[in-house]
């Protein structure tokens, strides 16, 4: 992968669609009480204090730091950073009262509305779709081990060069993108192609940042998949894959040992990884 390729993606077109796909999400409002906002703002505004006071913050790096953040939020970098940085923690704390299978960060790149498929298929993509075959097979059970008949495993991942459809310029809508339903005995059986690893885009001001900061921008390769039935809560997770590369130190922290998969190469130089979702009662 390289930055010369016609159809790498910008930080600010990523993050503009990004803004975009956020606002049209249907999402449950909230009247948060005051009580909590003072308190929630006030911690979050008092570890920027301490943070100030401890490193000695001089104006001219006050006034770096104001232009960064007001550069993140004119280049619609916001979901980029919050789902990058910020949305592990939450999904801890989601995950202290979640049993079954463990959930991980949904990031900025799913998109509702995908095209459903039958329990044994293939995820829309291009024709010659670069990447090893990979089949994903299992069963959705729940925490009794009884199949989930008519489950849906809402499917999306990046391709063999590490970009998202309806992210990146040049790809179609909707590839490596799809709705999944299980069978009566609650299987699927999902042909696709491994992702490649993620970069958090260089050339916006969250890349500045990485670079500043002397981070590395990598997440390890990984499948997104959101599994709903009626009657069970939904879970939102990521697999990766066993060996990957930045598996142990992704950028987003969103790796759990749980959620690893380990494909076994097949005689056709494909890849099948097996892996059984389990739900809980909502
Ligand atoms: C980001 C991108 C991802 O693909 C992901 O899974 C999590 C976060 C991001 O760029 O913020
Ligand atoms: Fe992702």
């Amino acid at each position: 992968m390289t930055t010369t390729e016609p159809h790498t993606p910008t930080a600010a077109g990523s993050g503009t669609s990004a803004s975009r796909a956020f606002r049209a999400a249907a999402r449950q409002t909230q009247d948060v009480p005051a009580e909590r906002v003072d308190a929630v703002a006030r911690a979050v505004l008092e570890g920027i204090h301490q943070a100030i006071r401890e490193h000695n913050v001089t104006y001219p790096e006050f006034q770096a730091a104001k232009q960064w953040l007001m550069d993140v939020g004119e280049g619609g970098e916001w979901p980029l950073f919050l789902d990058v940085f910020v949305e592990h923690v939450v999904e801890d704390v989601a995950a202290r009262t979640q049993d079954g299978t463990k959930g991980s960060i949904q990031g900025p790149y799913y998109l509702p509305g995908q095209v459903t498929l039958p329990s044994t298929t293939a995820l829309p993509m291009r024709p010659g779709e670069q990447g090893t075959p990979l089949v994903l097979a299992g069963q959705v059970r729940d925490l009794d081990g009884e199949p989930v008949a008519g489950a849906e495993l809402d499917i999306w991942q990046a391709d063999a060069d590490g970009y998202y459809s309806g992210f990146a310029p040049g790809i179609p809508d909707g590839n490596l993108r799809g709705v999944v339903v299980s069978d009566g005995q609650g299987r699927f059986e999902v042909s696709t192609v491994q992702p490649a690893p993620y970069q958090i885009p260089t050339d916006g001001p969250t890349g500045r940042l990485i670079a500043a900061a002397g981070w590395h921008a990598w997440r390890p390769a990984h499948l997104h998949l959101m599994v709903r039935a009626p009657g069970y809560r939904t879970i939102t997770t990521q697999l990766y894959f066993q060996g990957g590369q930045w598996l142990d130190s992704d950028i987003a922290e969103a790796t759990k040992p749980e959620l690893v998969l380990d494909p076994r190469p097949q005689g056709d130089g494909s890849l099948r990884a097996g892996y059984d979702f389990v739900l809980e009662r909502a």
